[in-house]
Formats: structure tokens, sequence, C-alpha cells
């Protein structure tokens, strides 16, 4: 993929983190990820790819945008899988916690997993510990792998994990190993980042959190150099159909990086939404707001920190509306309609 995309990338999560950010602390989860996703949705098409969303806000019957299956931007660049998540961290912008995100991930077709919305089992690390964990081994041997590959005693090792009562048992092996425990209220994609980053003071991610989440931080992973192994859990016969409807054979394999994002093409892009351990939450003045985003592309390993203002009164609703470029494979009619709404708006 052109290096040129990253930068339109990140124009797509800052629309949706402006637009998600004014409803922070409103106690509305809902319209919060409405507004990231109408505003996600509506810069798409200004980019030249040709997507698919392979993780988005649901199945086709389950979401009016952004479902798994719609074909995103103007069908003249590279075909291209996508992978979104307009919000992640509904209840922390409702409450005006931090981490909140506005993610997605782009690689070439076929490149991502295609993932079911259901729980996916996780383990991660970032660079320094790529190649010590094991998702089938104990908690414990796992974290004395990291403190060894850290150069560090299993005391000063800190484990980041959703605070859930499923993750009980996780928690006491990993207190009774010795090591710190950093729970949070939600947004395992922004822990499973941390783990990867310095300064954020974590070093290694446990616990089962949504699978398309799971995708979405692999992608990161990946930029990253570190490592994120995942196994889906699905609760019942029914989520079993829907793995298989995904294309995936073996339920309980291990999956490792290489099979959540396949190759080394892939581009992450973030913008925060509520401060935040690696990004800082919009910010509005007047007739500005500040974006703080990370864009990171795989293949060159390059991460840009990006702090943009924007001039909302330049900005009809919270992006630059750009002519769309002529659409081909969806419904011409139906398509031109819908250009020719958004341009009267
Ligand atoms: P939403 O943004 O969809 O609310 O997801 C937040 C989140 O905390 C994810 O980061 C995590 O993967 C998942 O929910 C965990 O699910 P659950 O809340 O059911 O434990």
């Amino acid at each position: 993929m052109e290096r040129v995309l990253a930068l339109e990338f990140v124009r797509i999560t800052e629309a949706a983190a402006l637009a998600a950010g004014r409803l922070m602390g409103r106690g509305d989860k809902e319209a919060a990820d409405q507004a990231a996703v109408d505003a996600m949705r509506e810069v798409f098409d200004t980019v030249q790819i040709n997507g698919t969303v392979v993780i988005g806000e649901g199945e086709m019957d389950e979401a009016p945008m952004l479902y798994i299956g719609e074909q995103l931007g103007c069908a003249a660049g590279p075909c291209v899988d996508v992978a979104v998540d307009p919000l992640e961290g509904t209840n922390l912008v409702a409450r005006g916690l931090p981490n909140a995100l506005s993610v997605l991930a782009v690689a070439p077709r076929g490149c991502l997993l295609h993932a079911p919305d259901i729980y996916m089992e996780k383990i991660a690390v970032g660079a320094r510990a790529k190649g010590c964990i094991d998702l089938d081994a104990s908690v414990c041997s796992n974290l004395k792998a990291v403190a060894r590959a850290l150069d560090k005693d299993v005391r000063d090792v800190t484990a980041i994990i959703l605070d859930r009562p499923r993750h009980a048992r996780i928690i006491e092996e990993i207190r009774a190993a010795g090591a710190r425990v950093k729970l949070i209220s939600d947004g395992d994609v922004s822990a499973a980042i941390a783990t990867a980053l310095e300064d954020t003071g974590v070093d290694i991610l446990f616990g089962a959190g949504g699978a398309p989440e799971g995708v979405i931080a692999a992608a990161a992973l990946k930029c990253l150099g570190g490592e994120l192994q995942g196994r889906l859990k699905p609760d019942g016969e029914d989520e079993i159909v829907r793995v298989h409807r995904m294309g995936l054979k073996d339920i309980n394999k291990v999956l490792s990086l290489d099979d959540l994002v396949v190759g080394d093409d892939v581009i992450f892009a973030a913008t925060g939404i509520t401060d935040g351990d690696m990004l800082r939450g919009v910010r509005y003045r007047g007739q500005t707001a500040v974006t703080h985003s990370l864009v990171m592309r795989s293949l060159t390993g390059t991460i840009r920190n990006i702090t943009a203002t924007h001039f909302l009164d330049k900005k009809p609703r919270y992006v630059t509306r750009r002519q769309p470029c002529r659409p081909e494979k969806r419904d011409e009619k139906d398509a031109w309609e819908n250009i020719a709404q958004q341009e009267t708006l």
C-alpha cells in the first residue's frame, strides 16, 4: 500500500474522534458510538481505496453502516481489507474515563482475519519480549519469561487485564506469581498497544476481550514489532456457526500474529477521544479542536505521532468535504444519490 494512505487513514480516525469527543461524559454510549460511526463512514469514501470491511460494526443485518462486507472508498485504489472500531471504549467516553480511541487497520485483501464479534483469549507483549509468550503456558511461566526478556524481576513486571469476573483466576495467578496488576474497566486495544510502548509501565496483557479488538490490536503490534496470540472463545452453537461462517476451521487454534494479520503490509491509525496512556483526548476551544493521533506502517516500522489543529468553522461538520470520486463498484444510482445528498448538507 502507498505510504500516502497513512495520512488519509488518520483523517478518518480524526473525524470519528472529533465527532464522538463532543459527547464525552454525557452517559450516552450509543450516541457517542453513532457519531463516531457516521463521521468515519463519511470520510472513508473520500479515500482512494477499494476497501472491504472485515471487522466492523456487525454483520450486514445488524449494522446499517460499516457492516462486515461493506465496500468502502473510491474503488479506484488498491484492494484492501479494512478493520474499524470507530469508538473503542464506548463506556469510557460515556463516563469520561481514559483511553477511548477511534481506530482502524488496513491491509491488502485477504490479510486481516475475519473475526466474528465473540470473545478471544489474548496475550500480548512488546518487541523486547516477542517470542517469549505462549497462550497455552501458565500465567506464571509467561510472567517469568517476560521478566527474563525484559531483564527484570517478576515483581517488577506489570500485567494489564480487563477487570471482569471471568478473569478472577488469571488475576489470582498474576498476584501469586508476585507481579503487579493494572486492572482496566474497558479498552483492551489500548492496553495491548501499551505493552509495546516505552513509558506506559505496562509489560504484558492477559485476558479475554472482543475478537475484533484482537485483530485490530494485532495490527498495531505488528507495526510495533510486538506479539499478540489469541484463541477464539465461542459461547454456544450459534457462535461456533458464526466462526465457521467466517472461514475459520479450527476453533481451538492458537492464532499467531501472522494468522491475525498476514504479511507485513498493514497500516494502523488511532486518534485519542479521551486522554490516555498513549494519546491525548480531543480538546475543543471555540472554533478549533486539537486531536492527537498515532499512525504506523508495518512495512517500514515508522511510528508517527500527529497533533492536528482543526478549524471547525472551515469544516461544514467535522471533516473537510472533498469531491468524492466516481463510484464504480456499488449500485451507481444509489451511490450518486448519496453523494448528491452529502453535497447538499
Ligand atoms: P466497546 O467499545 O465495544 O464498548 O468495547 C470495549 C471493550 O472493553 C473492548 O476493549 C474489549 O475487547 C471488550 O469491550 C470486552 O468486552 P466485555 O465488556 O464484554 O468484557
